[in-house]
């Protein structure tokens, strides 16, 4: 997409390093920090490692970092290892968001459910999923919620929501993408429903459509609410014709958005893609970690990855915003702010997608890799990303998110 070489911007295009509005919210730049589950939580509360980490990055240039991941309840973790959000979790958050704001930056908490991507034996309560598929983490099927299960889901939401904004954060994110759970029933693959959450794309958006409604009468106008949106699940050709064996594409997540539209209760779309059950890879695009994946796990799902791996962690080519055709047909479908997503690493990268309309910039491994890079690209835009999106930072998520050649270059 870009040239190494930094272009300079279009007198029209917005400075990536100007300050912005998000709703209601000010921003000292159009640059958020996106959602990387930090693993740094062992005990499903903050600590002072997951405090620093968002320091650090607040202090490195973004106008917004994102804590993740947040589960709305105890079974909506991927694992137990993962804060939901619960009266005791409040403290530490509070800590959390303090420490953001003291280095000038906004904070945002991704709100979600895992659904069927959680561990229902590490988390000791059932996986959801729109239908009763098998949750893989473990190996077992879901439960399907019914209509009473999905208003206390709506609950559920709205009373994390409020416990979010009461820790002081500023902006609220909520998971519609990977095929977690609010993903699983847009999913026409895994959303076999026949009842009013179920069939037909308005019925597949209804619990997103409804969560988004609950959490935006809960906190009102003066937090930021986005939805991270699943543009195509990875699962089946792009733009062929459907086959019952398809995920969620393009161009239902098109209408998905302009549906939210019409319910005016977002701030912006930050669109996303691939599925964290079906095909991860397809999120990250570069190289496909398997070994490093595998040795993640013992047991079973060790042998499982080892054997599926190739199936599993497929390969995709990495380039310069490598979501961005998909994106693209969003930006044209809706006129609500898009916050762009996928391998945005410099300067030249920046200003070519804030050219093409898009509103905000968000930023993930190359963060991980470098939390100081927005503050350097500023100083100098010729300056590059170090991230080698060799995704090795990704199976850390089971221990304690890093990426492994910072950690390596920082002993040397
Ligand atoms: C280590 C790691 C953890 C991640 N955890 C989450 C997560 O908790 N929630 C989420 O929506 N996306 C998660 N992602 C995906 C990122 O938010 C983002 O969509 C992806 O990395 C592409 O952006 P990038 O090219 O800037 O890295 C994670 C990514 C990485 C590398």
């Amino acid at each position: 997409m870009t040239s190494p070489a930094h272009i300079p911007p279009d007198p029209a295009t917005p400075d990536p390093f100007a300050p912005a509005r998000l709703g209601p919210l000010h921003l000292r730049n159009r640059l958020i920090k996106c959602a990387t589950f930090e693993g740094r939580t062992p005990d499903a509360l903050v600590t002072e490692d997951l405090i620093e980490f968002h320091r650090e990055t607040a202090a490195g240039g973004v106008a917004i970092s994102t804590v993740a991941y947040c589960a709305v309840s105890p079974e909506g973790r991927t694992d137990r290892h993962q804060i939901y959000l619960r009266p005791e979790a409040a403290p530490g958050l509070t800590q959390l968001t303090a420490a953001i704001h003291g280095e000038g930056a906004l904070a945002a908490a991704q709100i979600g459910h895992a659904g069927p991507v959680a561990n229902s034996i590490s988390n000791r309560a059932p996986a959801l999923a729109a239908s009763r598929i098998p949750a893989p983490m473990g190996m077992a099927l879901c439960k399907s919620p019914d209509a009473d299960d999905i208003a206390a889901l709506r609950a559920t939401f709205r009373r994390a929501a409020r416990i979010a904004v009461d820790s002081g954060f500023d902006a609220l994110e909520i998971h519609c993408g990977h095929n977690y759970l609010i993903s699983s029933f847009l999913s026409p693959l895994l959303n076999r429903r026949h009842d009013g959450y179920g069939g037909s794309l308005v019925n597949r958006a209804r619990l997103a459509r409804e969560v988004l409604e609950s959490v935006r009468e809960e906190v009102g106008d003066g937090v930021a609410v986005w939805a991270k949106l699943n543009m195509y699940d990875g699962v089946g050709a792009i733009g062929a014709p459907r086959r019952p064996w398809h995920g969620f594409n393009v161009d239902e997540a098109c209408q998905v958005a302009q549906l939210f539209e019409t319910d005016g209760h977002l701030d912006a779309i930050e669109p996303t893609a691939g599925s964290s059950l079906l095909n991860p890879m397809y999120l990250f695009h570069g190289e496909a970690p398997r070994a490093a994946f595998a040795d993640a796990f013992s047991g079973p799902m060790k042998w499982g990855l080892k054997v599926g791996g190739p199936f599993f962690l497929k390969r995709y080519q990495y380039h310069s915003g490598y979501l961005l055709p998909l994106a693209r047909r969003l930006r044209e479908a809706v006129d609500l702010p898009i916050i762009a997503l996928g391998g945005i690493t410099d300067r030249a990268s920046m200003d070519e997608v804030l050219g093409e309309g898009f509103d905000f910039l968000a930023m993930g491994r190359a963060l991980l890799r470098e939390p100081d890079l927005p503050q350097r690209i500023s100083a100098d835009p010729t300056t590059q990303s170090q991230c080698i999106h060799c995704n090795l930072c990704m199976p850390t998520i089971y221990t304690r998110t890093e990426c492994p050649i910072r950690e390596e270059a920082a002993v040397r």
